[in-house]
């Protein structure tokens, strides 16, 4: 099998895991107990604290750990706003479904949901971005999990802030991939996820500018400032903290690699005659989606399965179907364009070889083998 899907979720890298280990079977300890049990895992949140907040160049006291990236996202909204009086959050029309669901949650308390627009290539353009009187919060992804665009989000954050609404921006799927600084960005509140950089799933994090921002969504504990209630995960948060150690100290030869990849890959797919969406936005450097209309059916996604490579669409499938993805109908995109859509997101488990290999399987699929090999002999 060549795995393809690195968006949906990465493998936990092995570094991480043995980071991990000790903090399921024998410092179990609560942080929150004094005795020495408790006080080595406390520590080792800490260390955490500090190397998911040296990823983003944040402050360690800046972190607030979370089940994921989306309780992070419900605590970025609906933390923010709870116990104010019903107003208007701008949203992007390309947001993750754990940003439109907390949107959602605010709707029904009485907010005004108000839709900030992409351009064609995915791109939410700062300097058109209309925010009404009372807008209170704004939220844009840093980017996008389906195109893998790049939105210019320090100048997002300053047009939101000279408005006097707060900005969050839900970094789930930069982190680990690009660059980011939570410093400079303008932010005040940044969502970050471990399973998407090698870390181990069900852990993420808050990034606050102050914790004053925020108001508790799970009550009942004074963990995490108050902010998070409930035990820590232990083993999760040190395998975020090692992974985003990982992450920080490889990013670059991470990226460098991707981007060969991708590259190779896009000039395989416009051999074939397919563009990459969103090609003229900076993009994530692993991330390639795009269609494939020469295919006839409904089911490349399941027979390229069947051949062995694991893909997806980066659209939701719901009850069999492949509803049209909200991303691509936010570009303007039409119906015809969205059939027979692919992610290709790549890993570091990825080679020159798997790409070969699945240029080959896509040429066969869609009857184009001779326009391929012809390319290749060239
Ligand atoms: C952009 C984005 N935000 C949030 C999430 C949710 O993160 P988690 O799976 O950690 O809840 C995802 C995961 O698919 C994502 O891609």
């Amino acid at each position: 099998m060549i795995y393809l899907d690195h968006n949906a979720t990465t493998p936990c890298d092995a570094r991480v895991f043995e980071a991990m280990r000790p903090y399921l079977c024998e410092q179990y300890g609560n942080p929150s107990s004094t005795h020495q049990f408790g006080r080595a895992a406390r520590r080792a949140i800490d260390r955490a604290r500090e190397q998911v907040a040296a990823l983003v160049n944040a402050r360690p006291e800046q972190i607030i750990f979370t089940g994921g990236g989306t309780e992070a996202n419900h605590l970025a909204l609906c933390g923010a706003l709870q116990g104010q009086p019903p107003a208007r959050v701008s949203i992007s029309t390309i947001e993750h479904a754990s940003v439109r669901g907390a949107m959602e949650c605010l709707a029904s308390q009485g907010w005004q949901a108000d839709s900030i627009p992409v351009d064609e290539q995915c791109r939410v353009m700062a300097g058109r971005m209309e925010l009404h009187p009372g807008t209170r919060l704004v939220s844009v992804m840093w980017a996008n999990n389906e195109t893998g665009a790049v939105q210019a989000i320090p100048a997002i954050a300053k047009r939101t802030r000279r408005h006097g609404a707060l900005f969050h921006t839900d970094a789930t799927q930069a982190a680990g991939k690009l660059a980011l600084d939570f410093a400079a960005s303008g932010a005040h509140l940044m969502t970050l996820s471990a399973h998407k950089l090698y870390g181990p799933k069900g852990v993420g994090a808050l990034v606050a500018e102050r914790a004053s921002l925020l108001k508790p969504m799970l009550r009942g504990g004074g963990q995490e400032k108050g902010l998070r209630a409930g035990t820590e995960n232990v083993a999760g948060i040190v395998g975020f903290g090692a992974a985003a150690e990982w992450a920080r100290l490889e990013l670059n030869q991470r990226a460098t690699q991707w981007r060969a990849l991708r590259d190779r890959l896009e000039e395989g797919l416009r051999a074939l005659g397919i563009t990459a969406f969103a090609a003229g936005a900076e993009r994530l450097p692993n991330t390639a989606q795009f269609s494939v209309p020469q295919f006839a059916g409904e089911t490349l996604l399941e027979k390229l399965d069947q051949s062995g490579f694991t893909l997806s669409s980066g659209s939701a499938c719901s009850s069999g179907r492949i509803a049209p993805s909200h991303v691509l109908t936010a570009m303007g995109m039409a119906r015809e364009q969205m059939r027979n859509v692919l992610r290709v997101s790549l890993g570091l488990d990825n080679s020159e070889a798997d790409i070969t290999a699945f240029l080959g399987a896509l040429a066969q699929l869609t009857g184009s083998q001779r326009v391929w090999q012809a390319q290749n002999v060239a």
